[in-house]
């Protein structure tokens, strides 16, 4: 049982319910919560849209693992600057910079492509730029999620001006059925084809960066 605020969430049989707790009680163990009131998914508690699970937090832990093990073995003995995008990317890349034994510094920089909502605006806004010079240096790009790839291209132009030694790109998610096709990703964690995902990082208008799990919107869901 995870707190959440006032809630729990709570894994049974696949689906994630938040647990209202009213009041903490002390016991022998540490954290023991009187349950108030019933299970609820939070879709409905919320009145938000409907999501079904995606990918498990463990599934996510797994997958971390493997692609750090692919990132040591190609930059042996070299040291890496991961650029992290923001926000989306703070849990991934916090999860992979301590998975990956090979040392690396972070840094991060924030892109938007997205006012708000589901639909992409095409717009890339850049609101934070990188604070180490990266010229000579081994640069991977850390992004949650590729979808058309126009954020990836624009940040690509602009840091293939500052002459990194070399510049890769590990996406937590790749998204391929809305990509016009030339970015090539190095780094793969999950592929799927359409849709609209929140949590571990992944927000709808800001909300649930914060869930451990990525759940897919229902696209008839919303109520
Ligand atoms: P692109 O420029 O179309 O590739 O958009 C990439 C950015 O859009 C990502 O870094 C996310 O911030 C956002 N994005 C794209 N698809 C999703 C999604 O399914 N859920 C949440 N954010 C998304
Ligand atoms: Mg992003």
């Amino acid at each position: 049982m995870v707190s959440h605020a006032n809630y729990s969430t709570v894994h049974s049989l696949g689906h994630t319910h938040l647990i209202e707790v009213s009041e903490k009680i002390d016991t022998e163990q540490a954290l023991c919560y009187r349950i108030h009131a019933d299970m609820t998914t939070y879709g409905h508690l919320m009145n938000q849209p409907n999501f079904s699970l995606l990918f498990s937090g463990q599934q996510i832990a797994e997958r971390v693992k493997e692609l750090a093990l692919q990132i040591d073995e190609d930059y042996q003995g070299r040291e890496l600057v991961m650029v992290a995008i923001l926000k989306g990317s703070f849990l991934f890349v916090a999860d992979l910079v301590r998975a990956v034994q090979t040392p690396t510094i972070v840094d991060f920089m924030r892109l938007a492509s997205y006012g708000s909502g589901i639909c992409s605006s095409g717009i890339v806004e850049i609101r934070k730029d990188l604070e180490i010079d990266i010229k000579g240096r081994d640069v991977l790009v850390v992004e949650d999620i590729i979808d058309t790839g126009q954020t990836l291209e624009t940040l690509r132009e602009k840091l293939l001006s500052r002459q990194p030694a070399s510049l890769k790109v590990c996406a937590l998610i790749d998204k391929t059925g809305s990509r016009s096709g030339k970015t090539p990703i190095d780094y793969v964690g999950f592929s799927m084809e359409k849709g609209f995902i929140i949590g571990y990082g992944l927000d709808l208008d800001e909300r649930y960066r914060d869930l451990p799990d990525i759940h897919l919107l229902d696209p008839n869901g919303i109520s």
